[in-house]
Parts: structure tokens; sequence; C-alpha cells
């Protein structure tokens, strides 16, 4: 038996097992340890696996069994051969076409299964910032490195001095409640970052790991948002290394990815042409609550990310906010400009 421990990001463990001439990805996690963020993700992730590969077999690797060892609970799904993650494949390549191809099998692969769709609720939105962003930073506080860096009234994130989010709570809320305002659901991914889709380039097929059951909302705004995590605000670059904090200052620069950038330009570009404004500055504060919902777990892995991913979000939402104001003064916001199709957040990226 061969076992190689694949890179991921949760408190799971992920392993890619050959016994004999059987392969297969195992996913484990303790069942003692931490069960909020470890056995009850875990869990609701196989619930919703068994279900979408009955539905979209092709979409979703098949769950082949599940079971107990000691104290780890384990599934393991099918291995997909030959396959890259997307975010493997658009850093890799200067191609734009290869690029654009996968962008439209993506596409495709996430049309399918958002267009399941059923009522959302108008509410649904506080309920959605209570526990994702409110709650998520509420666990944060106490743990001493959270609040060393972020009760400072100012933070200062790759030599850019703005407020951290925690004090900007009202306005992200106010302009959320203006500019939300999806009626409908649907099926989602739930964690669609690019790590999350695995590229076969030789077949050009989209396969989707590592679904997500508890996002309060499931809007195809909330999917757009997780990918805008890893294209425009490159979260799995950032992601990599290890930022230097010092008191209010936090430094991590990271070079810039023309694959990406590329990527990203589609992307914003698809999404202007089907989002009104309101619905793109709803996925732009979405995409803050991104990196704010994931602050406890990044807690229990990595302390510097934590701040960092804080700081990201912060500077994600002073943008934004900024974009808004300017634009009330220039005849109101247009989808282009509200995505900031053509000047993309850059935030530490150097050239
Ligand atoms: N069925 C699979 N076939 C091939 N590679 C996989 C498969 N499932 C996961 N992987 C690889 O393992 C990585 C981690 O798996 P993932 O389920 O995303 O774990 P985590 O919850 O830790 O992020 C993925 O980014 C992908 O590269
Ligand atoms: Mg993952």
């Amino acid at each position: 038996m061969s076992r190689r421990r694949l890179k991921g990001g949760s408190l799971s463990g992920t392993y890619h097992i050959r016994e004999g001439g059987r392969e297969f990805v195992r996913k484990d996690v303790s069942l003692v340890e931490n069960r909020e963020f470890g056995f009850q993700r875990w869990y609701s992730q196989l619930k919703r696996l068994q279900r979408f590969s009955v539905q979209f077999p092709d979409v979703f690797p098949n769950v082949l069994g599940f079971g107990r060892d000691r104290d780890t609970a384990y599934f393991d799904i099918e291995f997909v051969e030959n396959a890259v993650t997307a975010h493997e494949f658009v850093t890799a390549t200067a191609d734009h076409a290869a690029i654009e191809r996968m962008f439209r099998s993506l596409v495709k692969a996430m049309t399918r299964l958002h267009s399941v769709r059923f009522a959302s609720s108008p509410e649904a939105i506080d309920l959605y910032i209570y526990e994702e962003v409110e709650r998520k930073l509420a666990l944060c506080e106490g743990n001493p490195a959270f609040d060393r860096f972020a009760s400072f009234e100012s933070i200062i994130f790759n030599g850019v001095e703005l407020p951290p989010l925690s004090r900007r709570m009202a306005e992200y809320k106010r302009l959320a409640r203006e500019h939300y305002q999806e009626k409908t659901e649907c099926f989602t991914h739930g964690n669609l970052t690019l790590e999350n889709v695995l590229y076969v380039p030789q077949d050009d097929r989209i396969v989707f790991v590592d679904p997500y059951e508890e996002n309060v909302i499931d809007s195809t705004l909330n999917e757009y948002s997780q990918i805008l995590q890893s294209s425009n605000a490159y979260y799995e670059v950032y992601n990599i290394g290890c930022p230097r904090v010092h008191s209010n200052r936090i430094d991590h620069t990271v070079a810039r990815n023309p694959g990406l950038d590329h990527f990203n330009h589609l992307f914003l570009k698809w999404l202007a042409e089907r989002l009104d404004a309101s619905a793109a500055i709803s996925v732009r504060l979405l995409e803050v609550s991104q990196f704010m919902r994931m602050l406890p777990f990044k807690m229990e892995i990595d302390e510097s990310k934590m701040a960092l991913f804080y700081a990201l979000g912060s500077y994600l939402f002073d943008r934004l906010a900024r974009d808004v104001v300017s634009a009330s003064h220039h005849g109101g916001l247009d989808p282009v400009i509200a995505l900031g199709v053509n000047a993309p957040a850059f935030h530490g990226v150097s050239a």
C-alpha cells in the first residue's frame, strides 16, 4: 500500500492511496478533537458528495465508502487521474486559449449545478452576516494573536493603512441590506475556490471536489465570490509562505501571475455581462465575507494566516466602500465599475 498526502486547507487529511491494484482518495478527520470545524464539516461534506455524485455523476467523484478507524472517521472517493487543480492549471500556463477553454468548461459545470433553483428569503442575508462574518470574528476574539492585531484603529497591510473590518460592520451590513436582493438559491458547490476545482486538460473535463454544505445562503453570487477569492484576491497565492506580523502591520507581498490575471479578467467580464450593479456589489461583499468565515479555521492551523486574511478582507472592503462612494459622486455605479473589471485589485502584488 502507498499513501501520499494531498495538499488541502481544512482540518481533514486528504490522501492518495494505492492498494492492491486499486487507487482512491481518502479523507479522514479526528472524531475527538475540534469537532465543530473538523468532524462536522467533514460529515456534511460526505453527505453533499453522496447526493451530488448521483445527481451530477460526471462532475463530482463517486463516494466509494466510509467508516471509522479508531478515533478517526474516513471516506473514500474516486481518484481523478491526470488532473491538476484549476489554480495549478492557470498559474502554470501563459496560453490564453488553454485558459479560455478551461474557463468555458468550468462555467458549463457550474451552470448545470446552479440550474436547480429554489426560493430564498429576504431575511436570509442577515443570518448569513451574523453567522459567517460576525460570529466568525467573535470566535477569534480572545485569541491573543487576533486581539493583538485586530484591536488597532487602523492596520497597515502591505504598506496600505486602512480600518479593520470589525470597526466597519455597520457599514458592511448597510451595504449588504441595500444591495443583496437575491430571491432564489440553488444547488451549489459551497466552497468553489480554484483549488477545489480539478481539471483534466487532455479531456477538457472539470471535476468538483471539497464541497461545503454550511453556507446559510446557497446563491450563485456566493459561488462567484468564491472564485473571485482565488482569482481576484489571490487566496491560494497568499496562502503559501509566511506573512510577517508586527503590531498593526502585516507584510506578505506576492508575485503577480499572468495566467491567474487572465482567468480573472475573463471571469469579471463574464460577471459584468450578467449582473446588475447591486448584484456586483453583493458579490464583492461576499468576497470579503469569504475571508472572514475562514478565520476560525486559520486560527487552528496557522495564526499568521488568520491575521493575513483578516487584513486582506478588510482591504477588499475598504476598496469596495471607496468605489461605492466615488461612483455615487459620478452618476451611479454600473457593473463594470462595481466589479473593477478594468482595474483589478492589487494589494501588494508586485509585477
Ligand atoms: N478525487 C480526487 N482526485 C484527485 N485529486 C484530488 C481528489 N480529491 C482531492 N484531490 C486533491 O487533494 C486536494 C485536497 O483535497 P480537498 O478535498 O480539497 O481537501 P481540503 O478539505 O483539505 O481542502 C485538492 O485540492 C486536490 O488537489
Ligand atoms: Mg480544498
